[in-house]
């Protein structure tokens, strides 16, 4: 279990404790990470790497969305490091535990990305004149990108998957302001799915044998299409090589 607060991952973690089988107890591990400090992400990758050899299954899942325009202390917009260049990095550390076992690397995308195209030319720069919905549309075609050319370059050894969970009712609206909050306080998230509902495409994307595809977006445990500008393979390359470089890593 990865989460920003100590305090809520363990919540969670023990969780998850309680409901494994009794013959089977096992210690849910429990690090905390956040995504806006770019040393976390190394310092816990350093240590997931040091106590596991292999790595089944790594999901990308932390996200945000900002109303107002925030640098880290990175130098990096706030979206664009918490939402895609944070997970990009995790993922590169762990490549070896990952290839060692075969494993997948599931990311989650959103439904978002269709609001705006990501510029032909990618850049870590957020829209101009800021826009918290677009930055946050751009962050999620970017998880689609990255996917698609993880899955390209360490295919056959490792897949690559994402997804939409849909709108599920988290804290997601009520932190981010802008329409998602105000559809919040309206109350339409009472028709959202559950935290349960939203999390089964990524259950089915760590487990299935099959039904999904490598380098694919999905959603409703199948695949699913996704924006012109989240399946461009010069896009994706693009972001691969300006993430390396961003975060001191050959690509
Ligand atoms: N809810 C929706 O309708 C919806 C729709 C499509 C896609 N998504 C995506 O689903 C994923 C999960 O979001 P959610 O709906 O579950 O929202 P959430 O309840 O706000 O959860 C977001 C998670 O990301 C973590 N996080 C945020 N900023 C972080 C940082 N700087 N460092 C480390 N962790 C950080 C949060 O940790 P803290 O609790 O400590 O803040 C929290 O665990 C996100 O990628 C989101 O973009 C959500």
């Amino acid at each position: 279990m990865v989460g920003r607060s100590a305090e809520k991952t363990a919540t969670v973690a023990d969780e998850l404790e309680r409901q494994g089988h009794p013959d089977d107890h096992r210690e849910v591990e429990r690090h905390t990470v956040d995504f806006a400090r770019l040393d976390d992400v190394r310092a816990l990758a350093a240590t997931l790497a040091e106590q596991h050899r292999r790595i089944d299954v790594l999901a990308n899942n932390a996200g945000a969305s900002f109303p107002r325009r925030t640098t880290t202390v990175d130098g990096f917009e706030t979206t664009f490091q918490v939402d895609h260049l944070a997970g990009y990095l995790l993922t590169r550390l762990l490549e070896e535990p990952l290839r060692a076992a075969r494993g997948r690397v599931v990311t989650t995308s959103s439904f978002m990305h269709r609001i705006g195209p990501l510029p032909r030319r990618v850049t870590a720069d957020p829209p101009r004149p800021y826009s918290g919905m677009l930055a946050y549309s751009r962050a999620k075609t970017m998880n689609a990108l990255f996917t698609r050319e993880l899955a390209r370059r360490w295919a056959p050894d490792v897949t690559a998957t994402c997804y939409t969970p849909g709108a599920v009712a988290t804290s997601f609206g009520a932190r981010s302001g802008g329409l998602s909050g105000l559809a919040w306080k309206l109350g339409l998230s009472r028709s959202f799915r559950t935290p349960a509902q939203g999390a089964d495409t990524l259950v089915w994307l760590a487990t299935a044998a099959e039904g999904w595809r490598n380098g694919g977006f999905h959603a409703d445990r199948d695949t699913a299409p996704a924006m012109p500008w989240a399946t461009d393979d010069r896009r994706a390359r693009d972001l691969w090589q300006l993430s390396a470089d961003a975060v001191g890593l050959p690509a």
